[in-house]
Formats: structure tokens, sequence, C-alpha cells
């Protein structure tokens, strides 16, 4: 079954050749992108959809949430409001609540905010374990995370639960438990931070995690400099996350690497942080990445447009900079190729905003302007009427 989406007027590819088309059409054929062009030269399809002169672009790809959880921090968001400032201690609330929790409360959760963030244009999650903290539970996140997200991270090493030893911690964290998981995840991060894991802790995952052949990310450089961002570098990782206090050396790091850096600002403004210096890493040459970081402790949110906006007005990134962050860049953290990109063969995941260009994304902010949405060739969500 083919669609062609019809008289769109400004088409963002991410593609090099194909760049920025307007008066443009796509044709999407099962779950891949079939045809790309000018509205002029599209060929027949089995239907039609008219995009009514509006920009059509990837749908996101948000490579960092933590979506498996149970329970509510509106007080501790509350209290971080009147100056309390963000720990990384926050997590053993919700750690408590998810053991608690059934796995079809969990599945519930989890079920709501994939919606919600479909329903704004995110194609492409990828989710975090990380709230259980023992094997059983880590091993319980991971099967039900896989069940609702394109790609799942071991988070073991995300705080050493309370009353835990933190060196039989991270024996367990490396070992028994990252063995258990291993099997149903493709990547293991680590919280590098003060407060969580120091360096050796750290590298000690990371290092047993390479060894099971689990693709390595890191939390990094979020609460203050510290060694994650050299770290994750030194390791090979395909992202480190956060990167809102970074040095001069952290950033020629990352313009050196592969490492994607992944800039989480929603999660900044809501835990009352500095923006990163995204300006400094792109001028540098460094690949960055926008997440939403959707988590109930420090960034309650899965709006993607939201950190585009906020990229655009905050952050000294031009729109089209920043829509290539939350789609190409997303795609480069979670090394993938056929998605964040709109060109024959990537798969078809496609957005179109109700506005004629994606600087409308900053122009109007705050306004929902996601109209319709396709997931791998399906319409997961389309307008009214
Ligand atoms: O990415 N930094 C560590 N983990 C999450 C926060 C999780 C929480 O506070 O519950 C983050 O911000």
């Amino acid at each position: 079954m083919s669609v062609l989406v019809a008289n769109v007027g400004e088409l963002t590819t991410n593609d090099d050749e194909l760049g920025v088309l307007t008066d443009a059409a796509l044709v999407l054929e099962g779950d891949r992108v079939a045809w790309v062009g000018p509205a002029a030269f599209a060929p027949p399809t089995d239907t039609r959809v008219d995009a009514g002169g509006r920009a059509a672009l990837p749908g996101w790809v948000d490579s960092h949430t933590h979506l498996v959880f149970a329970g509510d921090r509106t007080e501790e968001f509350g209290a971080r409001m009147a100056g309390k400032p963000y720990r990384a201690g926050g997590i053993a609330t919700t750690v408590s609540a998810t053991r608690a929790a059934t796995d079809d409360d969990l599945r519930e959760v989890l079920r709501r905010h994939v919606a919600e963030a479909v329903s704004m244009g995110t194609t492409y999650l990828e989710t975090k374990t990380g709230y259980g903290l023992t094997v059983e539970d880590e091993v319980r996140s991971a099967r039900i995370a896989a069940e609702f997200v394109d790609e799942v991270t071991y988070l073991g090493a995300h705080l050493v639960p309370p009353g835990a030893d933190p060196d039989e911690y991270v024996e367990l964290a490396s070992g028994e438990m990252l063995e258990a998981v291993a099997p149903l995840v493709r990547w293991a991060d680590v919280f590098c931070e003060t407060g969580a894991f120091d360096e050796a802790q750290s590298r000690k995952v990371l290092g047993s995690a390479r060894k099971l052949g689990l693709g390595l990310r890191v939390h990094g450089n979020q609460l203050g400099p510290g060694p994650g961002v050299r770290l994750a570098v030194e390791m090979g990782a395909a992202s480190v996350d956060h990167c809102t206090y970074l040095t001069d050396s952290d950033v020629d790091a990352l313009a050196n690497s592969d490492t994607v850096a992944t800039l989480l600002p929603a999660c900044d403004l809501s835990t009352r942080q500095p923006l990163p210096d995204a300006r400094a890493l792109i001028d540098a040459g460094a690949t960055i990445a926008l997440a939403s970081n959707c988590n109930p402790g420090s960034s309650y949110t899965s709006s993607m447009a939201f950190c585009v906006t906020t990229a655009v007005l905050q952050m000294r990134l031009s729109v089209a900079e920043a829509v290539r962050a939350a789609t190409l860049g997303g795609a480069r953290a979670l090394r993938r190729d056929d998605i964040g990109v709109l060109r024959v063969g990537a798969r078809a995941d496609l957005q179109l905003l109700n506005a004629p260009s994606v600087t409308h994304l900053a122009y109007r902010p705050g306004i929902p302007l996601t109209w319709a949405v396709w997931r791998a060739g399906s319409p997961v969500h389309l307008p009214r009427g």
C-alpha cells in the first residue's frame, strides 16, 4: 500500500543532497519512504493525503527518557521552585514507588507517556531502566519497557540504593544485575556524577557492559564539571547526556570523537541549572542531539517541540540546527542511519506541522503544532475531521 503525502509547503529531509524542498511531496510504501521530490513529479499511489501547504519533517527521535516509573514528585519540584537544589538522591523516591508498582501499573505509565509523545510528533523512543535497582526489578523494567519503546537502556548504575554498600552495589550492577538484563537491552548507561557513581565505579560498569556487547551511554556533567564526558569519549560511548557543565577540553574531546553530546534543556530548566553551551559544541564540530529526558524527577515533559523551541530561543541555535539535533542528532546518538531523515529507503517516520515552516516551532512557542504523524508508515496521529 503506497501513500502520497502531497502539497507539502516545506519539506525538511535532513539529507545532504535533498536539503529542504518547497512544493514537495513524498511517498510512503510499507514502513519505508519510497519517493521524495517536487510535487509536480510525484508518481501514482494507492492513496493520497493533502498536506495543504504545511511543513513536513522527520518525526522526533527522543534518545533519552526514563519512562519505567511509578509515583509522583510534584512536592520535590515545588521545593525546587522555592530554591532547593536538585540532587541525585531524589531518584530514591521513584525507586520505592516503582518497586511497589504492579507490572500493569508500569505498563499503564509507559502506555500513557508513549501516547503523549507520539501525539506531539515523536516517532522513535529510547527509554531506560534505573528505578528498580534490584536484579528482579531491573529485569522487570527492561522487559516491560521493550513492550513499548524502540530502544531500551540498562541504567542499574543510576543511584546506590539507600542502605546499600556502594562497593557491593557496583559489583552487583556490573555483574549479576547487568548479566541478567543484558539480553533484554541494547545499551548500558551510568550516572557519573557526584552523589551517584564516581569515575572508577562508572568505568567498571561500562567496561563490563562493553564485554557483554552492549553499546554505551553516559549521564555526565549534569550537576557540575566532572569526568563524565572524558570517560564517555575514552570508552567510545555513543552519547554523553546532559553536558550542562563543560570545560574547553570536554568540548574539544567531543568535537574529535563519535560521541554525541545529548542536550536536555527541559531538564536544565526544570532543575534551574544553566542551559548547555550548544553553540560552542556545534561551532567546535561536535554532533549534538536534543532529547526530552522525560522522567518524574528532573524533567517531566515528553515534548520535543519544547526542547527545540528552547534551543532556538535560549541556546542560540538556528531553527534548522535545533530541528536537526532533535531528529538526525537523536538518530546518531542511537547509532541508527535509517531514522531522523526522509530519503528513499529510510523508515517512514514523518510529521506534518499545522504551520507553513519549521520556523513556527520557535516563532509560536508553546503552540501545539503537530498536525499529523506517521510511524514506520502507519498513521499514528491524524487531524480530527
Ligand atoms: O537524567 N540524572 C539522572 N537521571 C535522571 C533524573 C532522574 C530522577 O531525578 O528521577 C536525569 O535527569
